[in-house]
């Protein structure tokens, strides 16, 4: 599974992109709103930390000036994903962008309708959006399950489905039992998937007992070396 950091803090990629785990980035409106950052300078500074697709999200509400946004934002960088919403217009941009060999990121999806729409739009990806479905009660890890019956029925479709809104670890452990091919996560929540109490105590202990045994490790010592 890849694994995207979903931010509008380049601080954060590039603390994320130093353990070499993270694939790509994805940023919405409101993130960028709330880092107070100017778009297209974060996406072109992601873009250098990262070698795989950061996504850069239109804000103009027409398929016209969607398809303007998308082709400026496409010549910041190779690495620009260009996303738009899941609307009659953000389709009609998604296929005018993709037929033009720009990639597309298709989000706030909340249906497996609107999935199959998309795929035969060409996006590369999809964004179903798992935990806003869980804030009004549904099961947001069944669309995901949904949509990859649907495209694996149609291998034709070769739309990636990048697990979006994810609030949890569990929620990427979800997904990728179901097998979504991406999961796009808050920095907090991608710290935590490596983080375990257990983890630390048992090398807390480790420690106690190495430190007491009175060893050092020579690792300038040639003796041990296979011949
Ligand atoms: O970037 C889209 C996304 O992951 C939104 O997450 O937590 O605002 O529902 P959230």
């Amino acid at each position: 599974m890849k694994i995207f950091l979903d931010t509008a803090s380049v601080a954060d990629v590039a603390a994320a992109a130093e353990t070499g785990l993270i694939n790509g980035v994805t940023t919405n409106p409101s993130l960028i709103a709330k880092s107070g950052a100017k778009l297209d300078e974060t996406i072109a500074q992601m873009c250098d930390l990262v070698d795989g697709p950061v996504s850069a999200e239109v804000v103009a509400q027409t398929a016209a000036a969607m398809i303007e946004e998308g082709k400026y934002f496409a010549q910041i960088a190779k690495n620009v994903c260009v996303k738009v919403p899941l609307t009659r217009d953000g389709l009609i941009a998604c296929k005018t962008l993709s037929d033009s060999g720009i990639d597309v990121n298709v989000t706030l999806c909340f249906s497996p309708a609107q999935a199959l729409l998309a795929a035969k739009a060409g996006a590369r990806f999809i964004s179903p959006f798992i935990g806003r479905i869980d804030d009004v009660g549904g099961i947001g890890l069944h669309l995901i399950r949904e949509i990859i019956q649907i495209y694996d029925n149609y291998p034709n479709l070769e739309t990636e489905i990048l697990a979006a809104s994810i609030r949890s670890p569990q929620h990427v452990v979800e997904a990728a039992k179901l097998g979504a091919d991406v999961a796009t996560i808050p920095p907090k929540l991608f710290n935590q998937m490596y983080q375990h109490p257990l983890t630390d105590k048992g090398l807390d202990q480790f420690m106690e007992d190495w430190n007491a045994s009175g060893q050092e490790l020579d690792l300038k010592s040639t003796s041990r070396k296979a011949s």
